[in-house]
């Protein structure tokens, strides 16, 4: 396809009709131009394509594709090769099924453990989250298929999702919200993006110029096509002219008439229309190129592919007394309805017609005979006596009670949000039961997003499952005998209870507005700072084998830019076969600039056999360092004192080494309303602080002039009650002696010394 071509023989009304679907999955096609039909489909863990009866909810029937894990799961892998592996897949499906953009990966920040779409979100931590949405894409698109990240950006609860207008600070949107969409842009250049239906700060995503053309094309360069969610272009002209240049699904012909209508009229320029149709040439130009018209897939394999991938998606959490791996000689019991019907994927857009799906109960057979009670119902939280006595006699025959819990449908979707962090009343009724007829019991959690567990006393060994995919019944298995050793890690904090999560008192909001009141303190950043306990820290996962750290060094000890290389030493102390993760955090020693303890800003996995040691290393660059700084609209790194930190979790932090960033420090813009305790900052400012502080000692009769007031107040107390009076109100002190000429020039002077 020649694009500039086709483009130059479109009409106007052509032009318009291409900026808008053909129908709920396909673009427009353009026979008399050559330009072809392409069709789009969900995403992101699964292909979802539908034939007749489309929608948006995962509510009609699409074809058998397989279901990987849900990206909850696959953040935990930490595992950028793994994603890609998992993407390629996609991409395969997606050829084989002449489908052009897979709509995904998602890469919205898990604000709130509640949000009711968590489960495709990969973390509260915006670098992980960013590397795998970056990975995910570039497996896909290895495939001569395309992605769109999705929902940019902001989208963080379902409750509103459509109205809604998420209030927050330009730091939080810089260092949290977009950075989890940077990498995949940068790296993962995906062919579309696919904007929110929220507004952020008032302005829908579906027109908001800043977003779309200041930031995502301007700032990170992203040359593909920017869609609309499903319906969630409101004007369609002011779309366009923020730079959306597809409208999905279609909606009629009034849009298309309104878009012709604004280029008739002078209202838009051509040029806009132009820039959004050549945008979408492009798109479907990639689609034609890339095209493998004979490309077939095999189910069975990638089954077995979704299995393998979902070992490593999931997360021991705890496992007191080294009770698994299970000992396949042992009376087992495996209790509860998810053992023979797992839950392995969420409601909502993302829902996958699956063509197998491998249960524990099946895929324990090739290990050894188990009991199976099913303990529990899902369609409603109502005990049900006889399941629950049936169950407590299957466990108390057993040595061992594996039990299979976690959140049904209804608890967790697309489209709402939860509004508590419980499992249903009738499994913990289950649970306690058990327990008092069973000491050895290891829960199996089948869900989406943290739950509480007021119960995990009672529970010596648990298995985070996530959503895991059409085959995690088999990988269950596979970890519970140990065939491999878990190795995953978690993506997100599990709080002790809801009301410490960070966002609590602000979430989902009040009527149209939610304010993020809570800032970059999101996850382990609010838990941390306010040294609260959790239940389970953010990077936390065991293995059946440990891991020693040793040797953690930096290619320098001072950064003033470029690139920082660490690398440590990893030995497997254990017995078994194992993977670590090894975290790296960022901890600035005595920060001027309020901000987190700690941030993951790098990671690395390595598989060592037992007595075997490997070295990770991994770089870091000045980003690792920046916040975001209002002052200057911009990155910035405040020179001083740095922790490297090599981590086995956040909470477990393993050796450290210090880096000095050096550098100028921030500049403050020097006004009437500026303090002196902003002038000591500024370096050279030092004789007028000098000057300044002498003039308010005198004024406080601190000087020496009067004995009673010397006593009264030491200079100490004058030097901490100056620090926060602005210059304009020590000029009114100063009187005739302080003119406000002097204060102009002494003004013009520190901003002067500063650049
Ligand atoms: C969802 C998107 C999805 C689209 C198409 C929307 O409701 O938010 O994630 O891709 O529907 O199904």
């Amino acid at each position: 396809m020649n694009v500039k071509d086709i483009l130059s023989r479109m009409t106007l009304e052509e032009k318009a009709a291409l900026c808008q679907g053909a129908d709920f999955w396909h673009l427009v096609d353009f026979p008399r131009l050559g330009v072809p039909r392409m069709m789009v489909s969900d995403g992101p863990h699964g292909l979802r394509k539908q034939n007749e009866q489309a929608d948006h909810l995962g509510i009609n029937e699409s074809i058998k594709a397989t279901c990987f894990p849900t990206a909850a799961g696959m953040a935990c892998s930490f595992d950028r090769e793994l994603m890609q592996r998992m993407g390629r897949h996609l991409g395969q499906t997606c050829q084989a099924e002449n489908v052009g953009v897979l709509l995904g990966p998602a890469a919205n920040i898990k604000r709130s453990p509640l949000c009711g779409r968590n489960f495709e979100y990969f973390s509260e931590d915006p670098y992980l989250s960013g590397e795998m949405a970056a990975a995910h894409i570039q497996g896909v698109q290895a495939e001569g298929v395309g992605t769109s990240l999705k929902h940019f950006a902001v989208n963080n609860q379902e409750t509103r999702r459509m109205s809604v207008s998420a209030e927050v600070s330009e730091r939080a949107l810089r260092e949290i919200y977009l950075a989890s969409f940077e990498p995949a842009v940068k790296k993962g250049k995906p062919w579309t993006v696919m904007c929110s239906y929220n507004k952020i700060n008032g302005t829908y995503s579906s027109e908001n110029p800043w977003l779309m053309n200041t930031v995502l094309r301007g700032e990170w360069g992203f040359d593909g096509a920017v869609v609309t969610d499903w319906s969630a272009c409101n004007d369609h002209v002011a779309g366009v002219a923020a730079g959306i240049d597809l409208e999905m699904p279609r909606s009629g012909d009034k849009h298309d008439r309104e878009l012709a209508e604004a280029v008739r009229s002078g209202n838009m320029d051509e040029n806009v229309l132009d820039m959004a149709c050549e945008n979408l040439l492009n798109l479907i130009a990639r689609y034609e190129e890339n095209r493998r018209e004979n490309a077939t897939i095999d189910l069975q394999e990638q089954h077995q592919a979704a299995r393998e991938i979902a070992r490593e998606a999931m997360v021991l959490l705890k496992n007191d007394g080294d009770l698994l791996p299970l000992d396949a000689d042992k009376r087992i019991a495996f209790i509860g309805k998810f053992a023979e019907a797992p839950r392995f994927q969420g409601g909502g857009s993302s829902h996958i017609n699956t063509a197998y799906v491998l249960s524990a109960l099946e895929a324990v057979k090739e290990v050894c005979p188990v009991t199976y009670a099913q303990g529990f119902v899902t369609d409603k939280d109502e005990t049900d006596a006889a399941l629950l006595n049936e169950a407590v006699q299957t466990a108390a025959d057993a040595e061992v009670a594996v039990l299979f819990l976690g959140l049904p449908d209804a608890f967790e979707s697309e489209g709402y949000d939860r509004t508590h962090l419980s499992l249903p009343q009738c499994q913990i009724e289950l649970l306690n039961a058990v327990a008092q007829v069973q000491t050895n019991i290891v829960v199996v959690l089948h869900n989406g997003s943290p739950v509480e567990m007021p119960w995990i006393d009672k529970v010596p060994a648990l298995l985070e499952a996530y959503l895991a995919g059409q085959a995690s019944g088999g990988a269950v298995v596979d970890l519970l005998f140990g065939t491999a050793s878990p190795c995953g890690k978690l993506a997100e904090t599990f709080p002790l209870k809801l009301e410490d999560t960070p966002c609590h008192l602000n979430f989902p909001g009040f009527r149209d507005k939610v304010v993020y009141a809570e800032d970059v303190y999101v996850g382990y950043r609010w838990y941390d700072a306010r040294k609260m306990d959790v239940l389970f820290p953010f990077g936390h996962g065991l293995s059946y084998t440990t891991f020693q750290y040793s040797n953690l060094r930096l290619s320098a000890d001072t950064f003033a830019g470029g690139e920082l290389t660490v690398s440590v030493d990893v030995t497997n102390t254990g017995k078994r076969t194992g993977k670590e993760i090894v975290q790296f955090y960022v901890r600035p020693e005595k920060p001027g600039i309020p901000r987190p303890v700690r941030e993951l800003r790098a990671f690395g996995k390595i598989e060592l056999a037992p007595g075997e040691t490997g070295t990770v290393t991994v770089t870091l660059d000045s980003r690792a360092f920046a916040v975001w700084a209002e002052e200057i609209h911009d990155w910035f790194v405040e020179p001083g004192a740095y922790a490297i930190e090599a981590a086995a979790s956040s909470r477990d932090i393993r050796l450290g080494a210090s880096i000095t960033c050096t550098g100028k420090p921030l500049p403050i813009h020097v006004t009437a309303d500026s303090t002196i305790g902003d002038l000591m900052a500024i370096p050279g400012a030092e004789p007028i602080v000098q000057q300044l502080m002498g003039g308010m000692a005198a004024h406080y009769g601190g000087d020496g002039q009067s004995d009673e007031a010397s006593a009264a107040i030491s200079p100490e107390m004058i030097a901490a009650m100056v620090k926060d009076m602005p210059l304009h109100v020590m000029c009114a002190y100063g009187g005739d002696a302080f003119p406000r000429e002097q204060l102009d020039g002494m003004i013009a002077y520190l901003n002067q010394i500063q650049e």
